[in-house]
């Protein structure tokens, strides 16, 4: 059997600008709102990934309609919801999948969704969403692998929430479930990722009543319609840090195009912190004024927005590898986030694990190797180490890297990269 690699070859003069997509994990959430009324939505600045492919063909399975408009547009006209059940086939291959299930709550009153099961990078169970759908008065009840939730004649009522942890997944549900519920919902705790501010700056214009966006308390008051609209998501942030890492990698010489700095403020600190001096050119281009040499290790935590994002730990660790002195990474997040490490340390890293703690020491080059993306963010990181490595490294498992970066190997191209897309035998 074949698989699809990239095959890198490092050292090469790179120079040019690193154009950010819309983000994803803003644009899952969003496609799957339109679930909640009947109407025609306009979509843009949507990223063109594997992971919106997957979504678009659950949402059909539920009855919506999807036309791609152009690379990044879609037109998703909904007639109802013809089917409540979101099967495990399609559950499985993406979690946020799971999303769908306030949704189809909040506007037919039923779901069945499948349990998405773990994931590489650990359990990832959906109990808060479940919580909070009870306290919304939703009847849960967990059948052959397959979530099924009815809520009682009156519908959703509000009610007052709040999480045992900021997940991002659970608040994004529960706070679809709760925009048509009867009264008002007050989610506390709530996760304050920017995505899901876009979701509910998206919700608002279409009628919704949310407050407290971007805060930790946020408040909802049902109401009884909603309008379709038309909406542009956010640019995503993940791509931003990754791109801004390999700008410094190669001192500078890629700028990137389409860094929102608000969005970004924990890690330009922590890259600040180890020495790095940039700015924003007269076009509005992110730009790199301080030299990979001068750069040293730091200590970071990756915790829930504000705090340092779990999904920027990999690249970073690429970065801490050639900087002077130790760095470390303390993973909070997610049990099992460090599969990158046996990789980078096949090309020449030196890290050690030990529990949730990592801990880096700078090495002068990575060596060329064959390695293997484990998830999406270790992809990436293997990509920024093959292009500053001595020769040709093979990246195995891309699938995971289609998920969540658009066009990698074309934008790689075009800064002067040596990368292509090649069938491995596994
Ligand atoms: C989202 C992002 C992902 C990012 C993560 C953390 C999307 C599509 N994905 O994932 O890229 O890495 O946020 O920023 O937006 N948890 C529970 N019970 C639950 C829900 C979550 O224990 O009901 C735990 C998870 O196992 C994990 C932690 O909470 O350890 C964070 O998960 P969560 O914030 O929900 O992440 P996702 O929404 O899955």
């Amino acid at each position: 059997m074949s698989i699809e690699a990239f095959r890198i070859v490092g050292g090469k003069k790179i120079e040019g600008i690193l154009k950010v997509e819309g983000s994803k994990n803003a644009s899952l959430p969003i496609f799957i709102a339109t679930l909640l009324e009947q109407g025609i939505y306009i979509l843009n600045n949507v990223p063109n990934l594997m992971d919106i492919r997957t979504l678009i063909k659950l949402l059909e399975s539920l009855g919506l309609i999807i036309e791609k408009l152009d690379k990044n547009s879609y037109r998703i006209i909904n007639n109802g919801i013809k089917n409540i059940e979101a099967s495990y086939e399609l559950v499985k291959k993406m979690r946020a999948s799971f999303l769908v299930m306030g949704p189809m709550l909040a506007n037919g009153g039923k779901a069945r969704v499948s349990l998405p099961g773990g994931c590489a990078i650990g359990a990832r169970p959906v109990d808060l969403h479940l919580k909070g759908f009870e306290a919304l008065g939703a009847d849960i009840k967990i059948d052959h692998g397959y979530v099924e939730a009815e809520t009682k004649s009156k519908g959703l009522r509000g009610s007052k929430i709040i999480l045992d942890f900021p997940s991002v997944g659970a608040s994004e549900n529960i706070i679809m479930a709760a925009v048509k519920a009867n009264g008002v919902t007050i989610i506390e705790n709530i996760a304050r990722e920017p995505e899901i501010d876009d979701l509910c700056n998206f919700l608002n214009k279409m009628g919704a009543k949310i407050s407290g966006i971007g805060t930790g308390r946020i408040e909802i008051e049902g109401v009884e319609k909603l309008t379709p609209c038309n909406y542009s998501i956010m640019p995503d942030r993940i791509v931003a840090g990754t791109f801004i890492i390999a700008s410094i990698m190669f001192n500078g010489k890629i700028k990137v195009e389409g860094v929102e700095p608000e969005c970004l403020e924990s890690f330009l600190m922590k890259l600040s912190e180890m020495g790095l001096k940039y700015d924003f050119d007269s076009e509005g281009l992110f730009i790199v004024k301080s030299k990979i040499e001068d750069m040293v290790g730091t200590k970071v935590t990756t915790m829930p927005y504000p705090g340092f994002p779990t999904d920027l730990q990999s690249p970073l660790m690429t970065l801490m590898c050639l900087v002077k002195g130790n760095s470390e990474i303390k993973e909070t997040i997610f049990e099992n986030r460090f599969m990158h490490v046996p990789e980078l340390n096949r090309m020449g890293a030196n890290i050690i694990v030990e529990k949730n703690i990592a801990i880096i020491k700078g090495i002068k080059e990575f060596s060329a190797a064959k390695v293997m993306a484990s998830d999406l963010r270790a992809g990436a990181a293997l990509v920024l180490a093959a292009l500053k490595s001595d020769g040709e490294t093979i990246v195995n498992r891309i699938y995971h890297i289609d998920r969540g970066y658009e066009a990698l190997e074309e934008k790689i191209k075009f800064i002067g990269g040596d990368i292509s897309r090649i069938k491995e035998e596994i």
